[in-house]
């Protein structure tokens, strides 16, 4: 487990690619400025997890000063392997990684947010030990919300 270097990104691009289904070069590039090059010092993490030489998985993260009404808190937001090496551990290693990082940074709560019907990533994290938080994701729909019923659903 190590940080990410400028020369990981076709590795990382190409496992997101595998698992979202999308090639997002811009998006990659700008996370790695800011998570990669940009992070020193500051709190965030973007690790790649290397097995013969090869980036096999990644994880980034960062922690979050006072927002959503909480005190510093760590948040994981990408965590993905390589298809071929799955169960053999390395996101639980990377998760560690991270993990020491918060604790040193003197964090002690880590979060995260997934899709309710992703259920590897669900038994992923609770493998982990993470369990519901006390919060509640909220989202708007900001076409239907328009005013003047000139929103998608109005079409409708
Ligand atoms: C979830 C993911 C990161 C796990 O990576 P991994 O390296 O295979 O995980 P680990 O080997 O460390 O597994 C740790 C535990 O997670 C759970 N787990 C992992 N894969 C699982 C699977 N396919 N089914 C059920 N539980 C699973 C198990 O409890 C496992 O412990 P065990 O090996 O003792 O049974 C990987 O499957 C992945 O990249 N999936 C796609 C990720 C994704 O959807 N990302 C988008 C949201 S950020």
């Amino acid at each position: 487990m190590r940080a990410v270097r400028r020369a990981d990104l076709d590795p990382v691009i190409a496992i997101d690619a595998t698992v979202t289904g999308i090639e997002k070069r811009t998006y990659w590039q700008r996370v790695y400025r800011r998570y990669g090059i940009a992070a020193r010092g500051e709190q965030r993490w973007f690790l790649v997890a290397e097995m013969d030489g090869r980036v096999v998985g990644f994880l980034i993260g960062e922690v979050r000063d006072w927002e959503f009404g909480s005190p510093p808190c760590g948040w994981v937001f990408a965590i993905d392997v390589d298809p071929q090496v799955r169960q053999s551990g390395v996101a639980s290693q990377l998760m560690a990684a991270l993990s020491t990082s918060l604790r040193r940074a003197g964090v002690r709560m880590l979060r995260t947010l997934l899709a309710r019907d992703n259920t590897l990533i669900l038994s992923f994290f609770r493998s982990q030990g993470m369990m519901a938080a006390p919060l509640i994701p909220l989202e708007l729909d900001l076409q239907e919300a328009l005013p003047n019923g000139s929103g998608a659903g109005a079409a409708r």
